[in-house]
């Protein structure tokens, strides 16, 4: 059976769909031209040739009952080709909920996100939800704390199956190559629950390289690991994506994994701030 087929009729309750269209990737699709650039406001582009993605007044808002719940304040950020950025913050400060803006897992209450993809400045955050999914199929790899593999699929179908769906040739090749990368050559036969945790998400780590992304967003990878395990997935993917020279934003809790990252972002009160400017403010830390 193919994978694709053995997905649409998962056993296991932990299965979610939607998890699962995140990371289906390297669908090859092209997005209507209205659709492609950002609208009116030239303001919005960006001269800049290395900036990969960047925000304009990204802000987001949470409803609760009569009251508005503001998490993310007006953020304007670039982020270059090839940097690894590392992004701090208290829980509930909102590092997942820019890390689901950047990726169009979710749409904000206002402004942009734009990513520089097939030589256009896609603003992403201006698309439909259907095209969103699409465009993040094709450009954007996504390694989560929970690794969100498959059940019903081996290690190499969870890392072929973005590129079967897509149509793409060579996916079972790319997918071997890439699992022995991550050191697991001998179990692409193995399915999720065999594997440990580590395990688990070198596997996510494959599967987030397959489709060969412009954007790797992590969100926690290493938060379900214990500090061994954690410190050789953590080096392996920053290996991995410095490799390729993909941009790599990780939402962490680890203030220490801040000394191996290009550069440090703090979310505070809704507002990215620069290590330099949160160091001045917190002098103790
Ligand atoms: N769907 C939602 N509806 C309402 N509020 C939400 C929703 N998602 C997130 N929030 C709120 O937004 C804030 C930011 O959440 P977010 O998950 O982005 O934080 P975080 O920095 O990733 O935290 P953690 O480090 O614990 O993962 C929190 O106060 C959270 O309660
Ligand atoms: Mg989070």
């Amino acid at each position: 059976m193919k994978c694709a087929e053995k997905v649409r009729n998962p056993s296991c309750e932990h299965f979610s769909p939607s998890r699962f269209d995140v990371h289906a990737s390297g669908f090859t699709h092209h997005l209507p031209p209205q659709m492609n650039t950002h609208r009116e406001n030239s303001r919005r582009r960006t001269d800049d040739p290395r900036a990969r993605v960047w925000l304009d007044r990204l802000s987001k808002t949470y409803r609760e009952g009569d009251q508005d719940h503001i998490v993310l304040k007006e953020l304007s950020q670039e982020f270059y080709e090839g940097e690894f950025v590392c992004l701090l913050g208290k829980s509930g400060s909102g590092k997942s909920t820019l890390l689901n803006l950047i990726s169009g897992i979710d749409a904000p209450s206002g402004g942009d996100v734009f990513i520089r993809a097939d030589g256009q400045q896609v603003a992403i955050t201006r698309l439909s939800e259907h095209q969103r999914t699409l465009f993040r199929r094709s450009h954007i790899g996504i390694v989560f704390q929970f690794f969100n593999l498959i059940p019903t699929l081996t290690a190499l179908e969870n890392v072929a199956l973005p590129l079967e769906l897509t149509g793409r040739a060579g996916g079972r090749e790319r997918a071997i190559a890439l699992l022995e990368q991550v050191g697991l050559g001998a179990r692409l036969g193995t399915y999720p629950d065999k594997l440990s945790g580590g395990e688990q998400q070198r596997v996510a780590i494959a599967r987030a390289l397959v489709h060969d992304p412009l954007l790797l967003l992590a969100d926690e990878p290493t938060g379900h690991l214990d500090v061994e395990t954690g410190e050789t997935v953590l080096s392996l993917l920053l290996e991995m994506s410095h490799n390729a020279n993909k941009m790599l934003l990780m939402a962490t809790h680890a203030s220490e994994l801040a000394r191996r990252a290009d550069r440090v972002l703090h979310i505070e009160d809704g507002k990215l701030v620069s290590d330099e400017a949160w160091q001045a403010h917190h002098p103790d830390s």
